[in-house]
């Protein structure tokens, strides 16, 4: 059980409604759906921010897509390359951190995540739920086995070592199904919650935008954090308009951290 809502020895400066103190104080199952909103502070861009450098004439559905694969394999694995060796030089943030906190606090703590870099396993997390994949994992394009390793022929994409196949990241593109454990898990943690936390996403891209509107209708409490208003703000019981890190660490301040 969390410690009661009596609030920090340092109150954080950040109001946050003591309605949601006490509700999150009381709450035995929580869950968060995280989004690239999350490992913004760490350096990593988000997908609707503009695309800078050499992608920026791409959107990520163009690159994102057994299809955009296919059609240049060499252009879709040299993009998540880049991101692949981004994020081995990143940090996990405040954000991250305050997550990992957070899952010691709550009896039930489930963390399902969009995000494909691997930040909140991290930063600590145990429970996480990836939907998308990760970007750090490799598998066969024609098997769908997860590579470990392959010789270095130089070849882009790099060969798979079974079947001589085309190597991919792991990760969930745009027409492709979502990989179904995951999903169901993700479904029942959103639908049996005292507490649902939407954090960091603009809550578009489906099945996982349905879910804040799956916890609501479960009659869970849900709380959207993220700087600037989504499709999701004027549904969500409580609308935190700021930033993951600056906010969570916050939170986390006055469930008595
Ligand atoms: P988006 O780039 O669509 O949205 C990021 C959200 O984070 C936006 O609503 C921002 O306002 C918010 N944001 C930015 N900085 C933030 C901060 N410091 N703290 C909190 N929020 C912040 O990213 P996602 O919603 O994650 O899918 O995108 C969902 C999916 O679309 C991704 O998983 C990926 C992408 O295409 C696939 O590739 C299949």
């Amino acid at each position: 059980m969390v410690a009661s809502g009596a609030g920090p020895a340092h109150p954080p400066d950040m109001t946050v409604p003591t309605e949601l103190i006490r509700r999150l104080g009381t709450a035995r199952r929580v869950t968060v759906l995280t989004g690239a909103g999350v490992s913004a502070e760490s350096g990593v861009p988000t997908f609707r921010d503009a695309q800078t450098g050499l992608w920026a004439k791409f959107k990520p559905e163009e690159l994102a897509t057994p299809r955009a694969f296919r059609r240049n394999p060499r252009l879709v694995w040299e993009w998540y390359d880049g991101r692949r060796r981004r994020v081995a030089t990143v940090q996990p943030n405040p954000a991250h951190l305050a997550l990992a906190e957070m899952e010691k606090l709550f009896p039930h703590f489930t963390l399902i995540t969009q995000n494909v870099d691997g930040l909140h396993q991290r930063a600590g997390s145990r429970n996480v739920i990836e939907l998308h994949g990760n970007i750090t994992r490799t598998k066969c394009f024609d098997e769908g086995t997860v590579i470990s390793s392959w010789p270095d022929t130089g070849e882009v994409p790099p060969k798979c070592p079974n079947c001589g196949g085309l190597l991919r990241p792991d990760v969930v593109w745009f027409e492709e199904p979502m990989p179904e454990a995951q999903m169901e898990q993700a479904a029942e943690a959103s639908t049996h919650c005292d507490v649902f936390l939407s954090i960091g996403t603009s809550t578009v891209v489906q099945p996982a935008a349905s879910l804040p509107f799956e916890a609501l209708r479960s009659g869970a409490t849900v709380v959207e954090i993220n700087p600037h208003p989504t499709t999701f703000t004027s549904d969500a019981d409580y609308a935190l308009a700021g930033a993951a890190g600056i906010v969570l660490p916050q939170l986390l301040a006055y469930l008595g951290k």
